[in-house]
């Protein structure tokens, strides 16, 4: 069975990659290296001992898009990790991330349909749940008015899914992710930010192997037990392998919503101050911090209901908070050269 996997380079989508080829999936890979490195390949083909086909494509660029599934007449389907994925700068810029979320998806689910390619993954996102009222979110949360474009984009995203299964033989499963961290146990792939990171464990890593500062906590004054956010953190090797499993109960036809939304969390809620301590723990280094002011934007604190991936998909987060932060270290460590 052939794998398409739009954004494949990227943090989640190599993860995911591996998992597929280590299920015996054949897998094409599809990026326009904007937030990646072709390296990555190399990292894919040292762990499985395979090195997919790889296409340097921008959804946005519909007639290119239209080649590779030409090139590939027997694509089962499409896992759909492509995309800008920076909250703030999604403020500042809207229209990039309504081109290349929206327009990009708009041209995927196009050349999908007209090439009778019917089974797709999209990768959303708890960020549709704002700051919800009662935790942890179930599937059947209200999703919130967006509070960035970003937000908005996987909100459309989750809609264009819903109107298209409505309209066409399309069938769809969107997974919403909680927070994504940690790296693959052989250190060869993992999360790779370009520029100063946005989110909190690149940051804590590039911190400890000295290449920021400081880390600042972005508030400690939040109604929270130590008063800093809460979220679920789950790793990354986790939520990938929830995506073999979507990807195998597309092609069996097992779907019984259309689309079929599950969370991918872990089901608990960590403050940035057990991240911050079990991080010192588990590499036995004192983290350079500092309390800062709060970050705009910033729900309080969110975590899921698992149930459903769980009972449906068979699917439960298997790694714990020790291990992500080990892996995200190991892996840090690995491209800063950091010795001990
Ligand atoms: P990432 O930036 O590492 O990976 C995305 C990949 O898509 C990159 O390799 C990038 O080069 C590629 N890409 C972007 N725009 C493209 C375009 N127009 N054409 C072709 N390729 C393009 O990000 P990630 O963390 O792996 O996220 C993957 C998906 O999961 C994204 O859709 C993101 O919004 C979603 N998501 C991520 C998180 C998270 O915390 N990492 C949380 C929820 C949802
Ligand atoms: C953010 C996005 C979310 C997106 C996800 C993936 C917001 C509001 N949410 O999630 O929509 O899907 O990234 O890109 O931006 N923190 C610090 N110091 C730092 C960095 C982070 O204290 O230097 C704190 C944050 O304030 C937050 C927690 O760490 O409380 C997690 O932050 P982050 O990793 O950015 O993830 P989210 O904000 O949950």
């Amino acid at each position: 069975m052939k794998i398409l996997v739009t954004g494949g380079t990227g943090y989640i989508g190599s993860h995911t990659v591996v998992e597929l080829l280590n299920s015996g999936f054949k897998v094409i890979v599809l990026d326009n290296l904007s937030n990646s490195n072709i390296e990555v390949l190399n990292g894919i083909e040292s762990i499985t001992g395979v090195r997919p086909e790889f296409h340097q494509v921008d959804i946005t660029d519909k007639i290119s898009l239209k080649k590779v599934f030409e090139y590939n007449g027997d694509i089962s389907s499409v896992i759909h990790f492509a995309a800008l994925k920076a909250v703030g700068e999604s403020v500042i810029d809207p229209m990039l991330y309504y081109r290349n979320n929206i327009l990009g998806f708009i041209n995927l689910l196009d050349v999908m349909i007209g090439s009778n390619v019917l089974n797709i993954v999209f990768s959303s996102s708890c960020t549709v749940y704002g700051q919800a009222e009662e935790l942890p979110v179930t599937e059947l949360s209200p999703v919130k008015e967006a509070e960035s474009p970003y937000g908005y984009t996987k909100q459309c995203g989750e809609r264009f899914l819903n109107d298209l299964s409505a309209a066409t033989k399309l069938k769809s499963i969107a997974l919403r992710y909680f927070n994504p961290i940690g790296a693959h146990d052989s250190a060869l792939i993992g999360e790779l930010p370009i520029g100063v990171p946005n989110n909190l464990v690149p940051y804590i890593t590039q911190t400890a192997a000295g290449e920021r500062e400081i880390l600042t906590v972005n508030g400690n004054d939040y109604p929270t037990p130590d008063g800093t956010n809460i979220r679920d953190y789950i790793h990354v090797v986790d939520i990938a392998k929830a995506h073999v499993i979507a990807v195998q109960r597309l092609i069996d036809n097992a779907t019984v919503e259309n689309p079929e939304i599950f969370n991918l969390g872990t089901g608990r809620g960590n403050s940035v101050m057990e991240i911050i301590n079990v991080f010192e723990k588990v590499t036995e280094r004192k983290l350079n911090y500092k309390i800062g002011p709060r970050r705009a934007g910033d729900v309080i604190s969110i975590y899921s209901d698992t149930k459903k991936a769980n009972e449906i998909l068979g699917w439960r987060a298997e790694r714990d908070l020790e291990n992500m932060l080990l892996t995200a270290w190991n892996w840090q460590k690995r491209i800063s050269n950091v010795k001990n």
